[in-house]
C-alpha cells in the first residue's frame, strides 16, 4: 500500500521563503495546511478567485524548470495526467487565519479539527522589514504569533515543529557563531533581530518543556534564486544596487555623462563580510534538513559558506553596472565628514542596513554541511556570474515595481 505523506501545516507561504518551502514541499508528496493572512477587503470580488491567486503568488514564475524536473520525479507517484494546478488543488488547502490571533483567528471546530490532524507545523511567518511602523508589530507577529503557533502544535496530534529563525539573532556579537542555543541576549541592530532572538529562545524553551521535537533554521541574507535570478524582495543587496544604478541613470540623463572623476563614498567596513545566499540553496537545504529525525532538536546554519567581503562585492557591482569611472570607495568613518548631495542621498536611502555593513559576525554551518553532504546541495559562490543573474532579474522587473503595483490593485 501506498504510504501517506504528512499533512503540514505552513505558515508564510505567500512570501519569498515560505513560497520556496511550499513549492518544494508539494513536489515532494506532501499534503499541505497553508494558514494564509486574512484579509479584510472582499475578495469575492477577484473574479478568478481566491485561490487561484493565492496559487499564483505560491507556485508565480519561480517555479522554474528544477521544480518541473522534481515534479517529474514524484510524478511517477501520481496520475501521470496531474497537471501542476491539480497537484496544487488536490494537495493544498489554503486556510485564511490570522498567526497574531489565539486559536490563530480560526472558528473552535476547524482550529481543533485542525490540531487533529496536522502532524508538522513550519512556522516561516513573521515580519521581516527593520523599520519601526505601529508600536509592538514585531514583537505582535514575531513573538506573540510564534507563541500561537507553539500552542497549536502543542494541542491534539503530536507534531514537529520546524522554526524559521535567522542568523543575525546574533545581533552586534564580533565572533563566529556556532550552531546552538544563544544563552547570552546580544545587543541588536534593530527591533526585527529582538524579536527573532525573544522568538527563538521562546521556541527552545516552550517546545523542551511540552516534549515537542523542534527544529531551528537560520538563514543568512536570502537573495535571488542561484540559476534564474527570480526573487520577489528587492531589499537588502538590492536596494544598494537599485540606489548606485539610479545615481548613474541621473549623471546620463543631465548629460553630466562624463562620470570619470565622480568618487562616490559608501559607508562601512571593506572587510565585512556580507553573508548572502541564494534562495534555491537555502530551501534546498531547509527540506532535506526538514525530513531527517535526527535534525530534532537541532539548529542549522542555511548560510553561505564563503561570503563575500563587501570591497568584492562593490566590485562586482561597479562592473555589472559598467560604471566607469565612477569610484566607489567604502569609508569607516564617513558620518564624521561632510558629504556631498549624492552621498547623502545613498546614505538616506540604505539607512536601515547601516549597521550590516560594519558587520563582525561569521556563522559555522557544520550542523548544515554535515546533513547536505551525500546530496550534492552546495551553496553557490558569489561570482560576477551569479551576481550578473541576480541584478539582470532585478532590472528586468523593474526592482519589483510592477508586482508591488499589481498587488495594490488586487489590494493583497
Ligand atoms: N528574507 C531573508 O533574507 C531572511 C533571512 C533570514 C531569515 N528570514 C526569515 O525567514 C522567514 C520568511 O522570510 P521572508 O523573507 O520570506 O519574508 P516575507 O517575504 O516578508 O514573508 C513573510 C510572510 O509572513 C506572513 N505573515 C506576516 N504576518 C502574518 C500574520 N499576522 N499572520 C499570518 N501570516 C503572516 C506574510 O503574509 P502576507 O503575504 O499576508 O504578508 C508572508 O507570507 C521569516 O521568519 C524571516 O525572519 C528571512
Amino acid at each position: 500500500m501506498e504510504k501517506r505523506e504528512k499533512i503540514i501545516l505552513v505558515t508564510g507561504s505567500t512570501g519569498f521563503l515560505g513560497s520556496a518551502i511550499t513549492q518544494r514541499l508539494l513536489v515532494s508528496g506532501c499534503r499541505l495546511r497553508l494558514l494564509i493572512r486574512k484579509r479584510d477587503n472582499d475578495i469575492s470580488q477577484i473574479s478568478f478567485g481566491w485561490e487561484s491567486l493565492i496559487k499564483e503568488r505560491i507556485l508565480g514564475d519561480q517555479f522554474d524548470d528544477y521544480s518541473q524536473e522534481q515534479y517529474r520525479v514524484v510524478g511517477e507517484r501520481f496520475n501521470n495526467d496531474t497537471s501542476l494546478q491539480e497537484l496544487f488543488f488536490s494537495n493544498v488547502e489554503i486556510i485564511e487565519g490570522d498567526i497574531t490571533s489565539s486559536s490563530l483567528g480560526l472558528e473552535k471546530q476547524e482550529y481543533r479539527k485542525l490540531c487533529n490532524e496536522v502532524e508538522d507545523v513550519f512556522h516561516c511567518a513573521a515580519v521581516t522589514h527593520f523599520e519601526m511602523q505601529g508600536a509592538d508589530e514585531h514583537m505582535d507577529v514575531n513573538v506573540r504569533g510564534t507563541e500561537n503557533m507553539l500552542q497549536f502544535a502543542n494541542s491534539g496530534k503530536q507534531k514537529r515543529f520546524h522554526y524559521v529563525s535567522t542568523a543575525y539573532v546574533a545581533g552586534q556579537q564580533n565572533c563566529i557563531i556556532y550552531e546552538n542555543e544563544m544563552v547570552n541576549e546580544p545587543l541588536f541592530n534593530n527591533e526585527y533581530e529582538r524579536s527573532k532572538f525573544v522568538a527563538e529562545r521562546l521556541v527552545i524553551e516552550y517546545a523542551k518543556s511540552n516534549d515537542i521535537p523542534y527544529t531551528i533554521y537560520r538563514p543568512g541574507i536570502i537573495v535571488g534564486d542561484s540559476k534564474t535570478g527570480a526573487t520577489c524582495r528587492f531589499d537588502n543587496l538590492y536596494l544598494f544596487v537599485k540606489v548606485l544604478f539610479n545615481i548613474k541613470n541621473s549623471f546620463i540623463k543631465r548629460k553630466s555623462g562624463d562620470l570619470n572623476n565622480i568618487t562616490i563614498r559608501v559607508p562601512g567596513d571593506p572587510d565585512t563580510l556580507i553573508n548572502l545566499v541564494p534562495i534555491d540553496y537555502v530551501a534546498d537545504a531547509i527540506v532535506v534538513i526538514l525530513k531527517k529525525r535526527e535534525s530534532i532538536g537541532q539548529i542549522y546554519h542555511i548560510t553561505n559558506p564563503n561570503p563575500p567581503r563587501l570591497c568584492e562585492l562593490r566590485d562586482l557591482v561597479i562592473t555589472l553596472l559598467k560604471i566607469k569611472g565612477m569610484h566607489v570607495e567604502i569609508d569607516r568613518e564617513l558620518e564624521k565628514q561632510s558629504l556631498s548631495a549624492v552621498e547623502k542621498l545613498f546614505l538616506r536611502q540604505t539607512r536601515s542596513y547601516y549597521s550590516y555593513l560594519f558587520s563582525r559576525l561569521r556563522f559555522d554551518d557544520c550542523n548544515t554541511q554535515d546533513v547536505l553532504k551525500s546530496t550534492g546541495i552546495i551553496c553557490p559562490v558569489m561570482t560576477t556570474e551569479l551576481i550578473t543573474v541576480l541584478i539582470d532579474y532585478a532590472v528586468s522587473h523593474n526592482w519589483g515595481e510592477e508586482e508591488r503595483a499589481v498587488l495594490q490593485n488586487l489590494h493583497v
